[in-house]
């Protein structure tokens, strides 16, 4: 695919989005110019109790990095995501439900949601919640998700929604990592028809975390599960005795709102935060123009809300624009391949969101599990997570989407709080492959491994150099580490961590990350972790863990694994350190490749050399560079006689 494959804006799009190609560009400009003018008045699109006067107070530094927006305004995030709406839309849907059976589903209306929320807020608040307490979240897809995030933001208390996927052992550390004393959970979830043993988890958890007092428990199979009476309580039952009003508590623009544990390049996960007024200023804004949203639109993310997706683009921006969205409990291959689609005609789907593996993994699956389905009411398609490749975006947009609906392929982090580049789709001609240009009031720059900006068509490291109302704070507990992060390594620049192309028409092509996170399947993982994960085994002495190219999951990981003396290799010792890293950390962290390495490259001062392994594993060991700068350069011989990916 070369560069010169566009598609342009159909007309009739470019006539009945919000915006088309000339306003993009104006507002763009605006939005550069005079940042302060531009965000005051896009700052007015959420209710506040009381108006701000000042829009933005920032400084990357050097010095005191601080970033603030809005800051004497003040407001309620659930307040606009619900109470806003309810003259109007009480009884309008604003979440519709999709169970994993397809049997089951469940529309819940703006009043009911007020409602169910509300109680539950109150049930909080007699245990002892209270505002800036953290509450930690470990649930499957169910409506209670949303219900305990929104019950949160009413009470300002702030939450960490931890991803129904991870090891007891990862629930743990973030729950000790943001202090939280109250979890809520559920006995099980289901996924693709599988039982996940959710509060056993947590129990085993909370085995190290003695600070936890209350442990709220939705019932959503029935499963057998321990109880401990002190500290558990049925979700149910708590709501039933709980009044439904309970008002939403008055928050300061700069008040947390929740914190989101992601990878970095080195060690524990980051508590990213986020804060009140101008996060939901950004998500709303972002969702409204980049899914060109108008209401009445029915709106499904496939994320879950165990990662910023979900709480941006499935709870907090849709919301807030009063707009229905779609929580889906399952996956996209069960109990058929054909499951998205069929969901999408079911509830009459009209934008659609997801990441490319999951595009990959069903551009497997043949022609057939998508075509036996009508997908007619969809106008929208969206992707992200990763690098979408211009294959799968081809069949997204000609197969799924009928050459009819326009692609966004959004890039952003759980850093940004929302997307930073994108198409517009009323005014941004695509190209596969392509996140194309940024969003209003973002300053993408790219600049060279000496901080050097680079100007026109060209590649580097890709910063952002003005701030948006979006970003976040700062790291929970951990600002020098927030500062150290993301504004030193490239002066006065917020550094993304990727690596980046832009185009002789000034659009973005993202490459993937530059640093030692990998992405597998559109979820974020630290080398560093899955290496103290295998050496946390007794028969392991060292490892050094890589990506690689992976068809369906982007990157895969590929561990090279050094054993204690005396340890023998084995095929059931690499079973069962597989087995362990995905029970240290959980299945996504699962390693694809295992090779036994008797000795690691590295330098006469003991560093790694990373870029060898990585060639190493991407089969690519032509071009392995230099190598006599190694303590002992033969086992770069060895690794590749005995390497895994042939
Ligand atoms: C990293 C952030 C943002 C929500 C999901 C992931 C990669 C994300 C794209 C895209 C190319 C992308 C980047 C980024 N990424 N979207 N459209 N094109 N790469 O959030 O876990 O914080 O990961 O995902 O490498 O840095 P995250």
């Amino acid at each position: 695919m070369s560069d010169a494959t566009v598609f342009p804006v159909p007309e009739d799009l470019a006539q009945n989005a919000w915006v088309d190609e000339p306003r993009y560009l104006e507002m763009y400009q605006q939005s550069i110019e005079d940042p302060e003018a531009f965000w005051a008045e896009h700052g007015k699109r959420i209710h506040w109790f009381k108006p701000f006067t000042k829009v933005k107070d920032v400084n990357y530094g050097p010095g005191d990095v601080h970033i603030r927006w809005y800051e004497d305004g003040t407001t309620n995030v659930c307040y606009n995501a619900i109470d806003r709406h309810l003259p109007t839309k009480k009884d309008d849907t604003a979440i519709i439900w999709e169970g994993d059976d397809p049997s089951e589903h469940e529309y819940i209306t703006y009043g009911q949601l007020h409602d169910n929320v509300s109680r539950f807020a109150n049930a909080m608040k007699a245990r002892g919640v209270k505002k800036g307490d953290r509450v930690t979240i470990y649930m499957p897809m169910i409506p209670e998700a949303t219900y305990a995030m929104l019950a949160c933001a009413r009470i300002g208390a702030v939450h960490s929604v931890v991803f129904g996927g991870f090891s007891p052992d990862a629930l743990a550390g973030r729950i000790q990592g943001c202090e939280s004393n109250c979890v809520i959970t559920a006995d099980e979830g289901l996924r693709g028809g599988r039982k996940v043993p959710l509060k056993a988890n947590t129990d085993k958890a909370l085995e190290s975390c003695p600070d936890v007092d209350t442990v709220f428990v939705v019932k959503r199979t029935g499963g057998d599960i321990d109880w401990n009476d002190k500290r558990d309580v049925w979700w149910d039952e708590a709501c039933a005795a709980a009044d439904k009003e309970c008002p939403a508590e008055e928050m300061k623009a700069e008040d947390p709102l929740f914190i989101l544990f992601t990878s970095g390049s080195t060690g524990k996960p980051k508590g990213v935060l986020h804060t009140t007024g101008g996060y939901l200023v950004y998500a709303s804004m972002t969702h409204k123009y980049v899914f060109d949203y108008h209401d009445g639109d029915i709106y499904w993310c496939t994320a879950d809300v165990g990662w910023i997706t979900g709480h941006s683009y499935i709870v907090y921006g849709p919301l807030t624009n009063g707009a229905t969205t779609l929580v889906f409990e399952g996956v996209p291959n069960y109990p058929t391949a054909s499951r998205f689609w069929e969901v999408c005609d079911k509830h009459k789907v009209n934008i659609f969101y997801t990441a490319p593996t999951a595009i990959r993994a069903l551009m497997r699956e043949g022609l057939e599990a998508v075509k036996r389905t009508s997908r007619s009411t969809i106008r929208l398609l969206g992707t992200v997570g990763e690098p979408i490749n211009p294959e799968a975006w081809m069949w997204y947009h000609q197969v799924v989407g009928e050459g009819r609906c326009q692609i966004v392929d959004t890039w952003w982090q759980t850093e940004t709080g929302g997307i930073l580049i994108t198409p517009l789709p009323g005014a941004t001609p695509l190209k596969p492959g392509s996140a194309t240009r940024p969003f209003f009031g973002v300053k993408p720059l790219l600049v060279d491994n000496d901080g050097k900006p680079l100007e026109g068509a060209t590649e580097g490291n890709l910063c952002i150099s003005d701030s948006w109302p979006g970003q976040m704070r700062t790291l929970y507990g951990d600002h020098e580490r927030f500062v150290q992060t993301y504004f030193s390594t490239y002066d006065g620049l917020y550094f993304t961590g990727d690596g980046c192309r832009r185009d002789e028409d000034g659009y973005y092509w993202i490459t993937g990350r530059v640093d030692d996170v990998i992405n597998v399947s559109g979820h974020r993982m630290g080398t560093a972790e899955v290496e103290s994960a295998l050496v946390a085994h007794a028969k392991v002495a060292e490892s050094a863990v890589v990506g690689y190219p992976h068809d369906i999951k982007g990157q895969g990981i590929y561990a090279y694994v050094t054993l204690n003396a005396g340890e023998e290799p084995s095929d059931e010792l690499r079973k069962e350190l597989v087995t362990w890293v995905r029970k240290e950390i959980g299945p996504i962290a699962t390693p694809d490749m295992l090779q036994w390495a008797p000795g690691l490259p590295k330098t006469r001062s003991g560093k790694i050399m990373r870029r060898i392994l990585r060639k190493i594993a991407e089969n690519d060991y032509g071009s392995l560079g230099d190598t006599s700068t190694l303590a002992d350069p033969s086992v770069v011989d060895d690794l590749i006689e005995n390497r895994m990916n042939k």
